[in-house]
């Protein structure tokens, strides 16, 4: 891992616990003869944004494929709350799924169901929720923190991109996980669109103090979003820090990544 300096304590971020609520070490990941994650390590600690970048195809949204269990990793360990994912059951895996959110690139929203039904069907489905008074505060509560209230009756095809997203995130946090993994939130978003995404990463952070790993490729939304950040390349990361320490790095490959900011 390339040298950087990690800061911490910036004004406009939310305060990072020292409890480590994701801890990867060693692991590895192989489709046939294709090495994907080689010796991926990683910490995230709890209410702590941690954005990964890396170029198209190094496996970013493998690795948290393998978080949520979705992808047995060949090699290494993963642990999450202290527990070992691997060595879940499909009982407890479906325990842990309820405290991990993850954001899709999609926003994977039922298209036949309102944005009301789309948020009520976590709600039913998975916390077995019964109370329609308590359904029906929790599905405004979770549209407001979005700012979509209005949308609540509409169908996702009335929907802009944007919108999509807001709901789509509404219904990840719908449920209060205590993770939110976002698998490029922003991409296919007007730059104004997804800044507004990107300060919502940033204040659900804030509301909720969930920890999160972000995959994006906008730098905007690192810069927004990011207590720490993370590149990967060739199934490792090969560095670390903050937006401004990895902005100075001399390293060509973190270099790309900043070409285009000043
Ligand atoms: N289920 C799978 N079976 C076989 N190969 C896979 C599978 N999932 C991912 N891969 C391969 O692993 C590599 C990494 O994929 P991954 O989706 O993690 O990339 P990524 O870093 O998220 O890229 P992008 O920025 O384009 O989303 C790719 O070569 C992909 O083809
Ligand atoms: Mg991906």
């Amino acid at each position: 891992m390339a040298e950087e300096t990690v800061k911490t304590g910036e004004k406009n971020k939310a305060k990072t616990g020292n409890e480590v609520v994701i801890a990867i070490k060693g692991l590895k990941k192989s489709f046939g003869k294709k090495h994907v994650l080689k010796d991926i390590n990683l910490e995230v600690k709890r209410s702590e944004n941690v954005v990964v970048l890396g170029r198209s195809g190094t496996g970013k949204s493998v690795t948290i494929q393998c978080i949520v269990g979705l992808l047995r990793p060949d090699g290494g360990s993963l642990k999450v709350f202290g527990d070992e994912v691997a060595e879940m059951s499909d009982k407890e895996l479906k325990q842990l799924r309820i405290k991990i959110g993850f954001l899709f690139q999609s926003g994977a929203l039922y298209d036949s169901m309102t944005v009301r039904e789309n948020l009520e069907f976590p709600l039913t489905r998975v916390l077995k929720l019964k109370d329609q008074g308590e359904i029906d505060k929790r599905v405004e509560d979770a549209l407001t923190s979005v700012g979509l209230l209005e949308a609540i009756d509409k169908l996702p095809s009335d929907l802009s991109g944007g919108m999509r997203k807001r709901a789509g995130l509404a219904r990840t946090i719908i449920v209060n996980p205590e993770i939110i993994l976002y698998d490029e939130p922003t991409t296919g978003l007007d730059p104004i669109t997804s800044r507004e995404i990107s300060d919502l990463i940033l204040s659900i952070q804030k509301k909720y103090k969930t920890s999160s790993i972000i995959i994006t490729h906008d730098m905007e939304c690192a810069r927004i979003a990011a207590d720490r950040m993370l590149i990967m390349d060739d199934g490792v990361f090969i560095a670390e820090g903050t937006f401004e320490g990895l902005h100075k790095s001399k390293n060509k490959t973190v270099e790309a990544f900043f070409k285009d900011i000043l």
